[in-house]
């Protein structure tokens, strides 16, 4: 059999080259991991051959018996880490699952609320440019414009006068944990169904450090990606009474045949979120974002919210004539990975914006701790305050040096 740089030299290269990316830049991008060699060896795996339309011991082709295993495997553990009634482990990304939420409980047209996309909540939540914007009718909570944290009090307004079929929480950089139990009693008040995103705080939930949505929300969607450290994927978790309403809109309504060889690879990282080691690498992460977040504050630069509760932080950086951009900009030609984003009420436009988020997952999982999250944000303060040349190339040196002392391959 051909290898593949025998059989497309450029694929080969571009993942060499990538691969040599990741081994020597700072990967702070909140969204991102490195998923364990067990779970890149599922992934890789054979089971990506096979079509099983349906579910397991219900499929509509021949040749399922192992793949029935898998997927077997990896609903029952979704099912125990999360403490969910019901797991539908097929969607192919975060945005699937919440259309499949979407598809299962709501007729085109109803109202739903979410989190406004400008103050931290997701495209998937409504966006006008997105399908659940065109579909359904979503109105916006955002949050308070002094605190930047989510007002239940401005949520139970909204869904007094809006009546909503559905309110959905959880959001892409919202640095602060979430009250689930406070949503749910706003839903009971107007008669809405309650679904939680829990995508990047999946991790914390199934680690405990963070709240779990169970038993509050009717719908929990997630990625497998992010601070679980799975493949790349999506996950539906719900109550009992809408297991099938479900199962239905994941396939066949809004998928064909599941990703056999990613469903295999989400039930390792089940398996590996459920020991000790993943337990510790998820306080490692809490303790590492609140150490980053408190020495850049100490270098003079603000957060939104003034603090972190989970992996990812959020800054400010209108005080520092800088926008996002040049700030992602600058990082990145000295090694180090983030990602420009809008800030509540951000005067600036979504493509240059002036925030900028960072997440601590990828480079926790590298086995970095607080002393290097001490040494990070001096190098982050480095390049935004020179913004030269020099600094730069000495910056780039530093995070080569930090990241051969922590390879990715632990
Ligand atoms: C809160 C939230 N939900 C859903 C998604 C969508 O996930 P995917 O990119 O897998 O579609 C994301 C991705 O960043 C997210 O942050």
């Amino acid at each position: 059999m051909k290898s593949l740089d025998q059989v497309d030299v450029e694929i080969y290269n571009a993942i060499k080259e990538e691969k040599n990316r990741q081994d020597k830049g700072l990967e702070l991008i909140a969204s991102e991991n490195f998923t364990s060699e067990a779970v890149l060896e599922a992934q890789r795996s054979v089971m990506t051959n096979k079509y099983a339309e349906g579910y397991p011991g219900k499929r509509y082709y021949g040749g399922c018996k192992f793949v029935d295993v898998a997927e077997t495997l990896a609903i029952e553990r979704a099912i125990k880490l999360f403490n969910a009634d019901h797991a539908n482990v097929q969607p192919h990304s975060g945005t699937q699952a919440n259309m499949a939420v979407y598809f299962a409980c709501l007729e085109i047209g109803d109202t739903v609320l979410g989190m406004d996309l400008s103050c931290g909540g997701h495209l998937s939540h409504g966006a006008s440019f997105n399908f659940s914007g065109k579909f359904y009718n979503f109105e916006f909570y955002g949050v308070n414009k002094n605190t930047y944290k989510i007002d239940l009090e401005d949520v139970r307004q909204k869904a007094i006068e809006l009546k909503p079929k559905l309110i959905v929480t959880g959001a892409s950089s919202y640095p602060r944990e979430i009250d689930f139990e406070g949503f749910k009693e706003i839903a009971d008040e107007v008669g809405a169904l309650l679904m939680a995103d829990i995508a990047h705080i999946a991790g914390l939930v199934a680690s405990g450090f963070h709240k779990s949505p169970f038993p509050y929300c009717d719908f929990v969607t997630s990625t497998t990606h992010k601070t679980l450290r799975g493949p790349r994927g999506g996950l539906i978790l719900c109550k009992e009474e809408y297991k099938k309403d479900i199962d239905k809109a994941v396939f066949p309504f809004s998928q064909g045949g599941p990703m056999m060889h990613t469903i295999a690879a989400k039930a390792v990282c089940f398996k590996e979120a459920m020991g000790q080691d993943f337990i510790n690498y998820q306080k490692q992460i809490v303790d590492n974002c609140k150490v980053l977040s408190e020495e850049l504050m100490s270098l003079g630069y603000e957060l939104i919210t003034g603090r972190t509760d989970i992996h990812l932080l959020l800054m400010d950086l209108r005080k520092n004539e800088m926008t996002g951009k040049e700030a992602q900009e600058l990082l990145e030609s000295a090694g180090i990975t983030a990602n420009r984003n809008v800030i509540p009420y951000d005067p600036k436009p979504p493509n240059i914006t002036s925030g900028l988020r960072l997440g601590v997952p990828a480079i926790t999982s590298r086995g970095m701790k607080e002393s290097e999250m001490k040494q990070i944000a001096e190098m982050i303060h480095n390049v935004l305050q020179n913004r030269d040349e020099s600094t730069i190339n000495k910056v780039k040196e530093e995070v080569w040096e930090l990241c051969k002392r922590f390879p990715i391959d632990l």
